[in-house]
């Protein structure tokens, strides 16, 4: 059929139209998804090449035709065109409010920590995740032949002779001590990477925060004054805390510091392993080795450090069982921070 005739046959038809709904039927018989009209463009595939753009232009005239008749019909009728009615709006309603994000459940605790230190007059100093083997082993009078390498397991670079990525934050402390001299209060945040086998409370990294102080005569009553303050103010002032023995080979002597169960109060349960006690972090009084090795004279001074993983305090703080969650991103976790 030429689409002369077509075009003759749909005028009448849309002429002689007599309700909305007639008209609306006619609408979808013409320019529906099945219409007439895209029948036609359908068609044009169909037709030989010189043939297909003719064709195609007076298929749009005719579809544009077809459009402009009924909507001057439509009006008429006092039916409103489609698109118009989609148009209207209600301008009195509230637009769609944009989510506001907020800081990493680690970010938020590393800041509370600096802060803490911060009222007692520690500032705050960063290092690179890329160190040495000195700054973060021989420096830290930990010989690379000893035993107690095994306790530091770590990430060479490969193809870079004596690169790593850092075991714990305590290589800032060589770095800090060769580029200042005491008194010292600094505190340490940053990432940290071992390799550990990953699990509920094990990932290949972390973050810590070192603390250290260097001057003459600083004390393990120091320590152990500054480490109260701290745990107190995170955990709450009634929290009790011990010492126990240890040995690291940078401080001498050496304590991890237990918190009384922040769940239990101290009767034991499934949290303290029924101990009563929860471990967060290692300590002492910096060894004279370390200080040779910056080039302090360690008759001059003393001084005491400790280091925490930042992960396991904001789990103890806030009820994680799973250190994974911190770095899955699943908003219904962070959300809750
Ligand atoms: N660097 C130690 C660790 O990662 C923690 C520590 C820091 C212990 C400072 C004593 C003094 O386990």
């Amino acid at each position: 059929m030429d689409i002369v005739s077509i075009k003759t046959q749909i005028e009448s038809e849309i002429q002689n139209a007599n309700t909305p709904q007639v008209l609306e039927e006619l609408r979808i018989k013409y320019l529906g998804r099945k219409g007439i009209i895209a029948q036609l463009t359908g068609s044009i595939p169909t037709l030989a090449l010189e043939e297909r753009g003719r064709f195609g232009q007076e298929v749009n005239a005719l579809k544009n035709k077809v459009s402009a008749l009924i909507e001057e019909k439509q009006r008429t009728m006092g039916a409103a065109p489609k698109e118009k009615a989609a148009i209207s709006c209600d301008i009195g309603m509230p637009g769609i409010a944009q989510e506001l994000g907020h800081l990493h459940p680690i970010t938020q605790t590393i800041d509370e920590i600096c802060t803490i230190f911060n009222r007692m007059g520690f500032s705050v100093v960063e290092g690179p995740e890329v160190e040495t083997e000195f700054n973060n082993f021989t420096g830290l009078n930990i010989p690379l032949d000893h035993p107690s390498r095994d306790a530091f397991d770590t990430f060479y670079l490969k193809g870079y002779n004596k690169l790593l990525l850092r075991s714990h934050t305590s290589p800032v402390q060589i770095r800090a001590m060769k580029s200042r001299k005491p008194p010292l209060a600094i505190v340490v945040p940053g990432r940290v990477y071992r390799p550990d086998a990953v699990d509920a409370s094990h990932l290949f990294m972390f973050h810590q925060i070192e603390g250290f102080m260097v001057d003459e005569n600083i004390t393990f009553a120091n320590l152990k004054g500054v480490l109260e303050v701290f745990a107190k103010a995170v955990f709450g002032q009634d929290i009790k805390m011990r010492f126990r023995p240890h040995f690291f080979p940078f401080t001498e002597p050496s304590a991890e510091v237990d918190i009384s169960c922040i769940i239990c109060k101290g009767k034991g349960c499934s949290v303290c392993g029924r101990k009563g006690w929860l471990e967060i972090l290692g300590s002492g009084m910096i060894h004279p080795n370390v200080f040779k090795n910056v080039g302090y004279d360690p008759k001059n001074y003393t001084g005491f450090a400790f280091g925490m993983g930042i992960e396991r305090i904001a789990m103890l703080k806030y009820g994680i069982n799973d250190i994974r969650l911190f770095f899955e991103n699943d908003l219904r976790f962070l959300k809750q921070f």
